[in-house]
């Protein structure tokens, strides 16, 4: 089932940043985008490139592997269609971030 945890401060991601906090059960990305947080897999499912130095163009990032865009608000690829980025949803609680996997 899935729950609620908290990842980090939201000081600790500044607007127009990302950074990867390690969980037991893999590497997560958060991004703040300037007016809401998206979280994701550390790794590109590509080829597992990390995705920490991607470019992000709104709410679409771009793998600097192979050039793959994912979409942040669904996790689906844009440029190949059976390719999808594990996304989950964030909220901002008090001065937290909090991720649900
Ligand atoms: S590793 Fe990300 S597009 Fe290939």
């Amino acid at each position: 089932m899935a729950k609620w945890e908290k990842i980090c401060a939201v000081a600790d991601v500044p607007a127009g940043t990302r950074k990867v906090f390690p969980l037991s059960a893999l590497d997560i990305l958060i991004f703040n985008a300037g007016k809401r947080f998206y979280a994701s897999a550390a790794e590109c499912p590509h080829e597992g490139k990390s995705l920490e130095d991607c470019d992000l163009q709104g709410h679409v990032l771009v793998c600097k592997g192979h050039g793959y865009k994912f979409d942040l608000s669904n996790g689906k690829c844009v440029t190949e269609a059976d390719i999808d980025l594990p996304v989950f949803p964030v909220e901002v609680r008090e001065d937290s971030i909090w991720v649900k996997f």
